[in-house]
């Protein structure tokens, strides 16, 4: 098979028709912009949501890959190797708070652990089943396993894999009346919250609400957990988006950036749980693989570092400027949001429901964007992006945005 539409054939006929691919064929990348295999170029502000933080082809990640590639490729956990053990060790260190590890593949097994983890220690506290609920937030995303689905609450994840799991009730996002109120019974084990939004619209947490989910999560005898499956990782300008808000969690989810693109999860468990799940408590086969960890470790020092931090400052700035004039220019958006290389445009209500049209002009005009949710333009590019990179994809969402409001139907 050769030709680029017999390949997106093959996609339509073999793939199970659960996504719906832009119909170009990636073949390679370099920093933020990538290639498909006619030739054509694309400014990547995209990517791969939220996971290539160190944009494509990073001389530091594939050197880590290769080397570690020619030595060892996996050992399972019945046999240690090096990259896992001194990546668990950095995390542990880097995250100020955590005690233990727990290493896994992606993003939805970070938090399937993170329940599992919650659950047993409100075992361990003898608590009857029917007190062991966990508190999600509605236009949460944590994934799409059974468990993490249900945390998930959006009906749209859900509908159709009932029965659900049970044990999970939701509240409105940035409502602490609410959640107090959700918590009352005393029947609650943790609230798991992703101190920014991603796939529910790039919703920052407003000033304050990690501060009084800490609080309350105190009061009432229940643990905090943080997704910072895609918030985390340096992208909001710190290492990880909690310290923002100076709040200290009980357990934290990472993912998505932390293999900067290769697979790898990782649950962080602060000293009130880390010795809960003991021998045979839970496990993975892949979780820790020497390939992940390695490259990992390369990924976290660098997007810990100040120059990353400092980039994201610098380009968040520039984007946000950007974005602004364009919403100004063409009246779209209502509101740019979102914190460092995590932000949203959003959709005036006059073109709600059209956020994956401009995703079609952009990839016409060589640019890689995301929605979150039909009304939300999503820009979560790598974050050692360059001025250039970041100019010529606003230049390329111009022309997007003028092929897209040609063909806005006047009103
Ligand atoms: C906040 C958050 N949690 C969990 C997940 C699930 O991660 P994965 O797709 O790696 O399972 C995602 C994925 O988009 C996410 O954004």
């Amino acid at each position: 098979m050769s030709d680029t539409a017999d390949l997106l054939a093959a996609g339509q006929h073999y793939y199970l028709p659960v996504y719906r691919p832009r119909e170009v064929i990636l073949e390679r990348g370099q920093g933020a912009r990538v290639w498909d295999r006619d030739g054509n170029e694309y400014v990547d502000l995209s990517a791969g949501i939220a996971v290539c933080g160190l944009g494509h082809n990073d001389p530091d990640l594939v050197a880590a890959l290769t080397e570690q590639a020619g030595k060892l490729w996996h050992t399972s956990n019945v046999f240690y190797s090096e990259p896992p053990l001194r990546l668990a060790e950095e995390l542990v260190t880097a995250s100020r708070f955590a005690a233990r590890v727990f290493l896994c593949n992606s993003g939805a097994e970070a938090n399937e652990a993170a329940i599992k983890l919650i659950r047993k220690w409100a075992t361990a506290q003898g608590r009857a089943p029917d007190r062991r609920v966990i508190v999600t937030f509605r236009g949460s995303f944590h994934g799409r396993t059974l468990a993490t689905v249900t945390a998930t609450a959006q009906p749209k994840y859900q509908e159709g894999y009932e029965p659900l799991p049970g044990g999970f009730r939701y509240v409105d996002f940035n409502d602490l009346a609410q959640l107090d109120n959700a918590m009352a019974a005393g029947d609650v084990a943790a609230v798991l919250v992703e101190p920014i939004q991603g796939e529910g619209g790039v919703m920052p947490a407003a000033e304050g609400f990690l501060r009084g989910v800490r609080e309350l999560c105190d009061r009432h005898g229940a643990l905090l957990a943080l997704d910072e499956i895609q918030c985390g990782m340096g992208r909001t300008g710190t290492l990880f988006a909690h310290w923002q808000e100076g709040v200290t969690p009980d357990i934290v989810t990472l993912a998505k950036a932390l293999g900067g693109g290769f697979p790898i999860g990782a649950m962080l468990a602060g000293p009130k749980v880390a010795e809960i799940m003991q021998f045979g408590a839970h496990g993975t086969t892949f979780g820790g693989n020497p390939l992940a960890a390695a490259v990992a470790r390369v990924a976290l020092r660098k997007l810990g570092s100040p120059e990353i931090a400092a980039n994201v400052r610098k380009q968040s700035g520039a984007l946000r400027e950007g974005l602004s004039a364009l919403g100004t220019e063409f009246e779209l958006f209502s509101e740019i949001r979102g914190r460092g290389l995590m932000l949203g445009a959003v959709l005036k209500p006059a073109y709600a429901g059209r956020a994956g049209e401009i995703l079609d002009h952009a990839a016409a005009n060589g640019l890689l964007l995301l929605q979150a949710g039909p009304d939300v333009l999503r820009f979560v590019p790598a974050l050692n992006i360059t001025d250039v990179e970041v100019a010529d994809g606003l230049a390329r969402l111009r022309s997007a945005l003028s092929s897209f409001a040609k063909k806005i139907p006047s009103t």
